[in-house]
């Protein structure tokens, strides 16, 4: 077994960590206010390469492994998981998906300006009545030949505005279940798509999540990823390495406030000595920083299961799983021992503690990850 990482693996991540502590941290209280999307950094990081950074080289991609990725992300998210999850959603979810089961046509038109951040993505799978349930999706494709005809909503939907393609789950074949579900590559300004406000989120505010309606947008067939009826699967493969990349967002912003925190009880002093020499802190500092390294390795071990190609669902779930436990529990103990400075938005742990709460929900909620391990668990 070998935890140590390569020279380039270190380049990455100091690239990100220089990038998120000179720049992301300026204006992340601001826009965090001000719930404003982040086109700036989002240039910055399609320049630096992170935005397709897992894509294949010959497909404009930077063509860096698994690994990066999570160190990447955790560096982006000790700052802001509202520009991390822009990237998480283009690289794992979009650009995953057309690159692992979508046809070289399909590679050439959308892929290519994905993985080179010129457009960003967008997965359409929640819905009003579907969000943990997928299988139960009501937004339809109807099949008609040479093109599909879509009519439906869809919730929560991050980049629903800043995408330009979107890979929409629909349901051609209602009879059929999950079997008749199928996932199309969607032009975001296709007639017939609209928009929903801005949702005015607790955390991640900056990142654009609307819901999505279609009436009668036409899609053209060559547009459908892979065979009929394997959208629901397509959707599953492509969340198991969604979830890796949303386990190490949640790591970030546990890292992040675990940093804050050493940094304050190393400062602060309370009845006569830093608060760092209180048992009560220390301990809560030990417990931390165990549980962050804890999350760091099911990281880790999840995307190097990835890398190897090897099965890493299960893993990517106990990963998604304890990384969003871990940051909830970090951030709240930050802002306990920030007392009230905790509280106001300055300190920063306040909102990270909002960022924690969406770990433990989206891309599968943690009793989710609960289920995938438990069926793992039955079937072993
Ligand atoms: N890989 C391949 N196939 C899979 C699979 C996987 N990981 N998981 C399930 N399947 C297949 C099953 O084998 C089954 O197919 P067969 O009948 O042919 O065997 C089919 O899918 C249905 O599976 P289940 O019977 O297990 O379905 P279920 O109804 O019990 O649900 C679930 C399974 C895991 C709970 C699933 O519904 C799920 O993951 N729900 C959560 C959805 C989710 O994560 N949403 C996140 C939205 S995206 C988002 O948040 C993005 C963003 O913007 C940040």
């Amino acid at each position: 077994m070998n935890f140590e990482l390569t020279e380039e693996q270190q380049m990455i991540r100091q690239s990100a960590r220089d990038y998120a502590q000179r720049e992301l941290i300026k204006d992340v209280l601001e826009r965090d206010a001000k719930a404003e999307y982040p086109a700036h950094h989002v240039k910055a990081l399609a320049e630096l390469g992170f935005l397709g950074m897992l894509v294949d080289t010959k497909y404009d991609g930077g063509g860096m492994d698994t690994i990066s990725y999570v160190l990447a992300m955790e560096e982006f998210s000790k700052v802001d998981s509202s520009v991390s999850v822009i990237m998480s959603v283009n690289n794992s979810l979009v650009c995953y998906g057309i690159e692992e089961f979508g046809t070289e046509e399909q590679k050439e038109k959308f892929l290519k300006p994905l993985a080179r951040g010129e457009i960003t993505g967008a997965f359409l799978l929640s819905e009003p009545n579907a969000g943990s349930d997928a299988t139960s999706q009501k937004t339809l494709a109807v099949d008609m030949g040479d093109h599909y005809i879509v009519n439906g909503t869809k919730n929560w939907i991050t980049n629903g505005n800043t995408a330009s393609t979107y890979i929409v789950i629909a349901q051609t074949y209602p009879e059929k279940g999950h079997k008749g579900i199928n996932a199309l590559l969607v032009d975001r300004h296709a007639p017939g798509i609209s928009l929903g406000p801005h949702e005015d989120k607790m955390g991640m505010r900056s990142s654009d999540t609307h819901s999505v309606m279609f009436t009668d947008v036409k899609v053209p067939k060559e547009n459908r990823i892979g065979e009929d009826g394997f959208g629901f699967k397509f959707a599953m493969k492509t969340l198991e390495g969604g979830r890796i990349g949303i386990a190490a967002q949640a790591l970030g912003i546990a890292s992040g406030a675990y940093e804050r925190a050493v940094r304050y009880a190393k400062e602060r002093k309370a009845f006569g000595t830093e608060i760092i020499n209180h048992q009560a802190i220390g301990f809560k500092l030990a417990e931390m920083h165990t549980r962050i390294e804890a999350a760091r390795y099911f990281c880790l071990k999840a995307a190097w299961l990835k890398d190897q190609h090897q099965p890493y669902g299960t893993a990517s779930a106990m990963a998604k799983y304890y990384a969003a436990e871990t940051a909830m529990y970090v951030t709240t103990e930050a802002v306990q021992i920030h007392g009230g400075y905790g509280y106001v938005r300055e300190y920063h742990v306040e909102r990270l503690m909002r960022e924690a709460k969406l770990t433990q929900i989206y891309e599968g909620t943690s009793e989710i990850q609960q289920i995938i391990i438990a069926r793992a668990i039955m079937n072993d």
